[in-house]
Parts: structure tokens; C-alpha cells; sequence
């Protein structure tokens, strides 16, 4: 079965009470329970993990290489600086692997600091703002691709 990792980053822990006129009032767990059944029709196993942590998040991109598995990547702030993030996700696709970087908004549509990503570069490609329904975008994506 085709594996993939939903990883998360920072204060995405926090959906549902920051800024929901921007990402919407649903929770992490509802997005869990939403990738869940989208997961089950694409009969995928896919795995949503979320941490505030960049070293955490970079070990992740390593055991998706170690593991085999393809990545749905929503680095929600790191996008904008974080090279050690890119260049963990350049392993991923180097490996041959899917990595598909996710925003729930449109972060081009937002401050100018968003409109720069550091990941999308090394990315196979890019969903951005529609909501959570990217991740389920991400999701076919990563079946059509791998
Ligand atoms: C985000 C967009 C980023 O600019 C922001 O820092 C986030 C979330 C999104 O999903 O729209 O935390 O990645």
C-alpha cells in the first residue's frame, strides 16, 4: 500500500482557535479524521502528525526517505526561511519519492514575507488555498505521481 506522511509545522496544532477567518474553525483532529477518509478512498495509508519543532519535523523528512513512504508537507511558517527543512525535502525527492507541499490558505494572496517559499522549489508541486480540501488535492497527487 502507498504510504504517505501528512506532516504539519508550527501553530497548525492550534486550528480551529488562530485566525479562523484565514484557516477556518476546523480543528487538527477534524483534519485527521478528514485525511482519514479521503486515505480510505484512495486507498492509501496516510499518517497526519503535526510539531512545533523544525529538528523534529527534519527527522520526519528522514524516515519518510528511510521508510519509503511519499510526503504531504505543510511547513505552514518554515515555508518562508527554513533551509534545513528544504533541504531535508530535497532528500525526499531526490529519493524518488512525492512530497507535496500544502497550504490551507494562499499564502501568494497573503503578506508580501509569504510569497517567498524555500520548499516549494525542491517540491514535486504545490497545493495552496483552498482550505482543507489541499490536503485531499495533495493526497490524489501524490496517487496520480507515485
Ligand atoms: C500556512 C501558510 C503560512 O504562511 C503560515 O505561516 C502557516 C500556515 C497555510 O497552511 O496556509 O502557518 O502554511
Amino acid at each position: 500500500m502507498t504510504r504517505v506522511l501528512v506532516l504539519n509545522g508550527p501553530n497548525l496544532g492550534r486550528l480551529g482557535v488562530r485566525e479562523p477567518d484565514v484557516y477556518g474553525a476546523l480543528s487538527l483532529a477534524d483534519l485527521r479524521e478528514q485525511v482519514a477518509g479521503w486515505s480510505d478512498e484512495l486507498g492509501v495509508g496516510a499518517e497526519v502528525r503535526q510539531t512545533d519543532d523544525e529538528a523534529e519535523l527534519v527527522h520526519w523528512l528522514y524516515e519518510a526517505v528511510d521508510s519509503g513512504a511519499h510526503v504531504v508537507l505543510n511547513p505552514a511558517a518554515f515555508t518562508h526561511y527554513s533551509y534545513s527543512l528544504r533541504d531535508a525535502a530535497a532528500m525526499v525527492t531526490k529519493a524518488g519519492l512525492v512530497l507535496v507541499e500544502v497550504h490551507i490558505s494562499n499564502p501568494m494572496a497573503r503578506e508580501e514575507f509569504r510569497h517567498t517559499s524555500v520548499i516549494g522549489p525542491v517540491a514535486t508541486g504545490t497545493v495552496a488555498g483552498f482550505g482543507f480540501d489541499s490536503y485531499r488535492l495533495a493526497l490524489l497527487a501524490v496517487v496520480a505521481k507515485a
